[in-house]
């Protein structure tokens, strides 16, 4: 199956220019304005984004283990990069149905996994284990869970669907303790940009390359999952920058202190393309991780 992002059809789509991103970061510290969000009175800023709808398409996707590209790729490099231990304890935002929790449990971790789509936490419940503990709670809205109170945090191929991010950034970088350690995943926004981004095959080279139409963009893109079957079922797609997520970490008081991209696992077919094909997929990343730190309190 194609990642979610690269299976985007045309529709709604709303751009902002380079001008508009800067203009609005410098009013608003990195969020959007309040009248494109539409808050809603004392929940979290922002529209609901949640995938609630289709979550049934995404547990029997998911499963137990994982999808194809989470066990390959996604699921190993995390668990790298948070490095977990039996005394740890972990939070994992929008945990959809529970994939990255239960294998954080099966290494003897803590685990509270939060998700806005109820359908989905339910989902988790009937596929994990008891010890798991599973709250519906919006990534934007973590003040539900007690402050510096985990060693571990994630989210993961979740953070492009959600917006405005600094809340998000700010509630984890208010859930961890001092030293604690927070991955994110997510499609390479410098590669992976909906509707705007796509292979093509140069054949004077015989290569081929990505091409990127645009990229210094704050765009919001809806994504239906069934186009044939239920184009009414749709989720959504934001791309900001590479920038927009260091300064948003940086700015919770979150410090990048590791960046990988990783390449996609898969093969082609054999045929005329394969070995051009099989080269890009090394050379162009599919997936960026980060991975920041909260510094510990001064003198602590
Ligand atoms: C692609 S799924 C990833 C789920 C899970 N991390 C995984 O790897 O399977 C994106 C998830 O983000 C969740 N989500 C979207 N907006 C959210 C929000 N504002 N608060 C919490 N979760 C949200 C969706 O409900 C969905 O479970």
């Amino acid at each position: 199956m194609k990642p979610i992002e690269d299976r985007y059809r045309k529709k709604k789509r709303k751009i902002m220019s380079p001008a508009d991103v800067e203009a609005v970061s410098a009013r608003t510290g990195g969020r959007p304005p309040r009248s494109a969000t539409g808050p809603r009175a004392g929940g979290p800023p922002g529209a609901r984004t949640d995938w609630g709808e289709v979550g049934e398409w995404y547990d029997a996707l998911v499963g137990d283990q994982g999808s194809e590209y989470h066990r390959e790729v996604v699921l190993p490099g995390v668990m790298r990069l948070l490095a977990p231990g039996p005394a740890d304890v972990a939070v994992d935002v929008a945990c959809g149905q529970g994939v990255l929790c239960r294998l954080l449990h099966a290494k003897g971790v803590r685990v509270t996994g939060v998700d806005a789509a109820g359908s989905l936490i339910q989902a988790a419940i009937a596929r994990g284990n008891p010890a798991i503990e599973y709250r519906v709670a919006d990534a934007r809205h973590l003040r539900v869970l007690p402050a510096e109170h985990f060693t571990l945090a994630s989210c993961v191929l979740a953070i492009q669907n959600i917006d405005p991010i600094a809340p998000v950034f700010e509630g984890v970088a208010r859930l961890l303790v001092g030293g604690g350690r927070f991955v994110l995943v997510m499609m390479h926004p410098a590669f992976r940009v909906p509707q705007q981004a796509h292979w093509e095959w140069d054949p004077g080279t015989r290569t081929q390359f990505r091409r990127v139409d645009r990229y210094m963009i704050a765009a919001k893109t809806a994504i239906r999952v069934h186009p044939g079957s239920n184009p009414a079922q749709q989720i959504w797609a934001f791309h900001r920058p590479l920038q927009t997520y260091i300064n948003a970490l940086g700015a919770a008081g979150l410090l990048v202190d590791r960046m990988e991209e990783w390449t996609s696992h898969k093969k082609s077919e054999p045929g005329p393309r394969a070995e051009a094909e099989d080269r890009a997929r090394k050379e162009i990343p599919l997936f960026l991780a980060l991975r920041a730190v909260k510094p510990r309190a001064q003198g602590v």
